[in-house]
């Protein structure tokens, strides 16, 4: 489809929101304002929209982030599953060297587009599929991970590749999602307190917590 269509598509289903753990950030979001908020599947006018909600593992990313700019700065940075691209905003914000959103949805690659031309920020954008790929090409000193547990399959398949990647700094940003917790390997970084709105949109979590995989 074409590029200005998934735009236009994008501008029209969402609306500028600050509601979230990281007010510095303008995003484009679905919120409760949005008619696609009660909508249901088939009447979305895109597959699944992912991009259009900040995730608490997401939130918790970026706001670690802008509150410790040293775990980026003049770092190259992967976004893996960006959605919103808020992860991969925040790092170029505090200075990352290079960043790179990733994401296998071409709409969440066009939204982290749009969000990064509303907070002046620039990056680049991949497609591609990374996970699996040993070793990680070209590499990255920094991978974030937000709120990309959500299957217990893939967040099994998602570890293990997330392991072989020595000498990368890993952060996930998580509440809590199949089992997260009980890994051996995770170093907590921060936790927290999702605003009221969010914990409206991801029914039972309250806090977020980032970690940082310790991988030997
Ligand atoms: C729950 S959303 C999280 C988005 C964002 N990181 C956040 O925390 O707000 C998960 C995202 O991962 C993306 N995704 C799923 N499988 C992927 C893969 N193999 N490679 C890259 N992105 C993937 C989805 O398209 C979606 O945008």
């Amino acid at each position: 489809m074409l590029r200005c269509k998934v735009s236009s598509l994008i501008l029209q289903h969402t609306v500028l929101s600050r509601a979230h753990l990281t007010p510095e950030l303008a995003l484009r979001l679905i919120t409760p304002e949005c008619p696609l908020w009660t909508a249901r599947a088939e009447e979305l006018p895109f597959p699944d929209p992912f991009w259009g909600f900040y995730w608490p593992g997401g939130q918790a990313t970026a706001r670690y982030i802008l509150d410790n700019p040293k775990i980026v700065e003049n770092k190259t940075v992967l976004d893996l599953g960006c959605g919103c691209g808020a992860g991969a905003i925040a790092a170029a914000k505090m200075k990352a060297k290079n960043v790179v959103a990733n994401d296998i949805d071409v709409y969440a690659l066009e939204a982290t587009c749009i969000n990064a031309a509303l907070n002046g920020i620039s990056l680049t954008t991949s497609a591609s599929n990374l996970i699996g790929e040993k070793p990680l090409k070209p590499h990255c000193d920094t991978v974030l991970v937000g709120d990309m547990f959500y299957d217990s399959e893939f967040a099994e398949t998602l570890f293990k590749w997330l392991m072989t990647l020595k000498g990368t700094t890993v952060l996930i940003g998580d509440p809590g999602r199949h089992g997260l917790t009980q890994r051996t390997g995770l170093k907590r970084l921060a936790t927290y307190q999702l605003p009221p709105n969010s914990c409206l949109e991801n029914r039972g979590f309250a806090e977020t917590t980032l970690w940082q995989l310790d991988i030997k």
